[in-house]
């Protein structure tokens, strides 16, 4: 009898333990959910896990996932058009060759922007600045990268009279932020848009960047987003000491969204939105 009564204890036992959630994963969970909560979501060249990059497909894909902000990389045609487009050629994102300066914009919109990512996207063009903005403003943040911004002398004064001219520089418009590796041109749209935050980014080679570098940065700039392989825990307080936030870039992986959030950074820029747990995959 007390055998059986043993057997017994050792089943419920083994039952109960294989069954049971223990306590301390139910308040690590609910602390990850609101650490993520407050994480801002950026999607990297609009959705693009899930649809060619810096296209409206992409940018449609990552407003239907609910990012807090698309980012889209700003180029400029041959005759002074301002597109969306992240390469400084359109080899890798298009069925053309050449570099993007050298198209207009009719020459350019004729390419096939999708098919290369997969063939139900064929047929997607290179879209202009202007229509992503039309489409997406007041639905969307806008993280609006000038990308190689000294092949294009000019695209500052361009990209602030297009968000002049429908009254998208208001104060504390806290939906469009402007970036660049670029930080003469940083300075530069920080002057013709002194309500519009600004960011620098910042790539592997600013590992080392000192807190007088950051104070520098301070004086134009609301955010220091590096590359997220440069980020340690003592950098996001010194950046944060600084007075100003970040957005690490490109998170392709969850444990890499994990890792950002457990260093506190302000949000994260990636091509995945559903590694912010606050917006769940909707297809
Ligand atoms: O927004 C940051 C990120 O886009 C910078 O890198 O090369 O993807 O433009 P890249
Ligand atoms: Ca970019």
């Amino acid at each position: 009898m007390t055998r059986k009564i043993a057997i017994l204890s050792l089943i419920v036992m083994i039952s109960t333990s294989m069954f049971t959630v223990p306590a301390f994963a139910s308040i690590s969970d609910a602390q990850t959910v609101q650490q993520q909560k407050k994480m801002v979501n950026i999607a990297h060249r609009g959705a693009s896990g899930h649809a060619p990059e810096n296209t409206m497909a992409a940018f449609e894909k990552a407003f239907v996932m609910k990012a807090d902000y698309i980012e889209i990389d700003v180029q400029m045609t041959k005759d002074g058009e301002l597109i969306a487009i992240h390469d400084t050629t359109v080899d890798r994102t298009t069925n053309g060759t050449g570099s993007v300066g050298d198209y207009t914009l009719e020459e350019i919109q004729q390419l096939d922007a999708g098919g290369w990512f997969g063939p139900e996207f064929a047929g997607e063009r290179i879209p202009t600045f202007e229509e992503v903005i039309d489409t997406y403003r007041g639905k969307i943040g806008l993280l609006i990268e000038l990308k190689s911004a000294e092949l294009y002398p000019g695209v500052e004064e361009k990209v602030a009279e297009a968000l002049m001219k429908r009254n998208m520089h208001k104060p504390n418009n806290k939906k469009i932020i402007i970036q660049s590796f670029n930080h003469a041109s940083v300075q530069q749209s920080k002057a013709l848009l002194p309500n519009i935050p600004h960011g620098v980014l910042a790539g592997t080679s600013w590992a080392n960047v000192t807190d007088e570098q950051l104070a520098q940065f301070a004086t134009y700039a609301d955010f220091f987003n590096p590359n997220m392989n440069i980020v340690t825990d003592e950098l996001v307080d010194r950046v944060h000491h600084a007075g100003m936030k970040m957005y690490p870039y490109t998170v392709r992986t969850q444990e890499q969204a994990n890792n950002l959030f457990e260093r506190n950074v302000d949000g994260i820029i990636t091509d995945f939105p559903e590694y912010v747990y606050k917006h769940p995959v909707k297809n």
